[in-house]
């Protein structure tokens, strides 16, 4: 019984002490080194070269440009490497959850080519090539890389709505997303605390529910977060959770949440929407109408999490209206007949949806691609039940990284495995597992400190959710680590140290950014 164990142990250990080191993150699919003779690059000069006329690919060369540019010594150089030719499939290709990101990056002494089928594709390889860039010497080591991501849905959530971030920091935020090869925001926009989004609909609710008329996102801040993820390669998939965490919607529409005084969850008069009153729902009709109009994305995220029940428990009409519509006392049928309302507005509106765990746990009718999301410890059997009926699954439990302790704690996030929730789960079962999100609820970060307390730490499992499936070993992914973070400052952000004792070579000076 002993054996078989050992022996995968061993090849675990083989396969990553064989892997040349390489300051990636994440490591590719498939790394071969060509020779011990290395490039030579003059990054002052160096061009990057196509024969695809896409708008967008020049402007995703002049950001890397930038990058090389950001040297710490200048000197003589025998350059040997003038050029990376770039070579796309499809450039017109759309920015969609299954679009190829595949590449093939081969660089030899005194020629270097990026092969992908999109523009998205080649974006990540570009990312891989400015990594392998030696800054004190430029030269590049002669390779041939193939990659791709091994889960398609590589999310981060950000959270606007317990405390603001500037359209400026969530750009820088989704920029170092895509130095990490994440390729969804997941736009946690409003919640209980404040209404930021400046609705067309409904202009009020971000008047009357944001912290201050400097506290908002207005369409066209929307339009630019939409515009600058995209020629990132992220999606932007919004949440507009509901029926709880909803309190930031009341001001602007007076009996919309359930009056319950004493029994809110969070000190105040009201609770969840008021699933009874009939006026809610063309409210959401136009509210999901608008936002799936916004956001080009195929997908919407219907929150569905922690409905507070004992202040649906408190109202007498609410009592009432269930006792007349045969709900005895079950609160989970008063959920389920909101969700399945609201399901039946966003169902007539051609957009997919993502719910966390809850509505699937309650047996709320969803359609079939319908994308259930795991918070919870209890994780496993969600994806176990949910994936044996047939639905995709995206996990966030285990990367809570708001979740902060004293020491070094990427080790947990990295280690966390979205397919490894049942050993006999059938591979089809493993196959609708699409990924999961890394997420940064917003009661402890602002602008102030987000950036550092985000990177490198998500880093840690964006590097689980693309990178070869044996890839384990924290102590080969430490030393890669630090140098993202390194590589992080030097692109000036103020990302955080993650191990106990260290230096960058070129440190973060906050007076050098501003
Ligand atoms: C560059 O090449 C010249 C001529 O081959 C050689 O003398 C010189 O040492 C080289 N410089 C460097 C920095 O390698
Ligand atoms: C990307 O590469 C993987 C692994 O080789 C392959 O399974 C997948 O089909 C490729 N995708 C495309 C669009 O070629
Ligand atoms: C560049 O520097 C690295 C160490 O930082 C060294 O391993 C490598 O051999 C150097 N390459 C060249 C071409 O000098
Ligand atoms: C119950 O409904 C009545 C009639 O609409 C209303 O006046 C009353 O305030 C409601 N009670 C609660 C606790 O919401
Ligand atoms: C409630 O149940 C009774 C008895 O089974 C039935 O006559 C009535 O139509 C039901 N009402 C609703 C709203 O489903």
């Amino acid at each position: 019984m002993l054996l078989p164990a050992l022996l995968s142990l061993l090849t675990l250990t083989v396969h990553s002490v064989d892997l040349p080191h390489l300051p990636l993150v994440p490591y590719p699919q498939h790394v071969s080194l060509l020779s011990s003779s290395s490039a030579l690059i003059d990054p002052l000069t160096f061009t990057f070269s196509t024969t695809s006329s896409s708008v967008l690919l020049k402007e995703v060369f002049d950001r890397y440009h930038k990058y090389l540019k950001l040297h710490d010594f200048v000197q003589k150089l025998n350059v040997t490497l003038p050029n990376l030719e770039v070579v796309i499939k499809d450039p017109d290709e759309e920015l969609l959850l299954m679009t190829s990101e595949n590449y093939t990056l081969t660089i030899q002494t005194n020629s270097a080519i990026l092969q992908a089928d999109t523009v998205f594709g080649a974006m990540r390889g570009l990312e891989t090539f400015s990594q392998l860039v030696n800054t004190n010497n430029y030269s590049l080591p002669t390779l041939h890389i193939e990659d791709y991501p091994r889960y398609k849905f590589r999310g981060f959530m950000l959270d606007t709505s317990r405390h603001y971030l500037s359209v400026g920091v969530l750009k820088q935020l989704i920029r170092a997303a895509s130095w990490s090869k994440l390729n969804v925001f997941h736009w946690h926009i409003v919640d209980d605390p404040s209404f930021p989004y400046c609705s067309v609909v409904y202009p009020d609710l971000c008047r009357k529910g944001a912290f201050s008329p400097h506290h908002v996102y207005s369409q066209s801040d929307v339009l630019e977060i939409i515009l600058f993820s995209y020629k990132h390669g992220v999606i932007v998939l919004p949440e507009l959770d509901t029926p709880g965490h909803t309190l930031s919607w009341g001001a602007a529409l007076p009996g919309f949440l359930t009056h319950c005084p004493g029994h809110g969850n969070i000190g105040a008069p009201y609770g969840p929407v008021d699933p009874t009153n009939e006026a809610v729902y063309p409210v959401l009709k136009e509210l999901f109408t608008e936002i799936t109009n916004v956001f080009p994305g195929e997908f919407v995220h219907l929150g569905g999490d922690e409905v507070h029940y004992p202040c649906w428990k408190s109202n007498p009409n609410i009592t009432a209206w269930m006792a007349a519509h045969n709900m005895t006392g079950n609160y989970d049928q008063l959920e389920n007949y909101y969700e399945t309302r609201l399901l039946n507005i966003v169902n007539s509106l051609n957009k997919n949806y993502i719910v966390w765990e809850e509505v699937f746990y309650h047996h709320v009718d969803i359609t079939p691609q319908t994308i259930v999301h795991a918070w919870k410890p209890n994780w496993k059997t969600i994806f176990q039940d949910a994936t044996a009926a047939g639905f995709r699954c995206i996990l966030s439990a285990g990367w809570y990284i708001s979740r902060i302790a004293y020491g070094e704690d990427w080790q947990n996030f990295y280690l966390v495995e979205p397919r490894s929730f049942n050993d006999t789960a059938t591979p089809e079962q493993k196959a609708l597992v699409l990924g999961g999100t890394v997420c940064m609820w917003g009661e402890h970060v602002d602008n102030s400190n987000i950036l550092s307390r985000f990177w490198p730490r998500a880093s840690a499992p964006a590097e689980r959710l693309w990178a070869p499936e044996y890839l384990t070993d924290v102590k080969f992914m430490e030393p890669r680590i630090e140098a993202h973070r390194c590589r992080m400052v030097r692109r000036g952000y103020p990302a955080e140290p993650t191990l106990s004792r260290g230096h960058c070579h070129v440190e973060y000076t906050w007076a050098t950014h501003h």
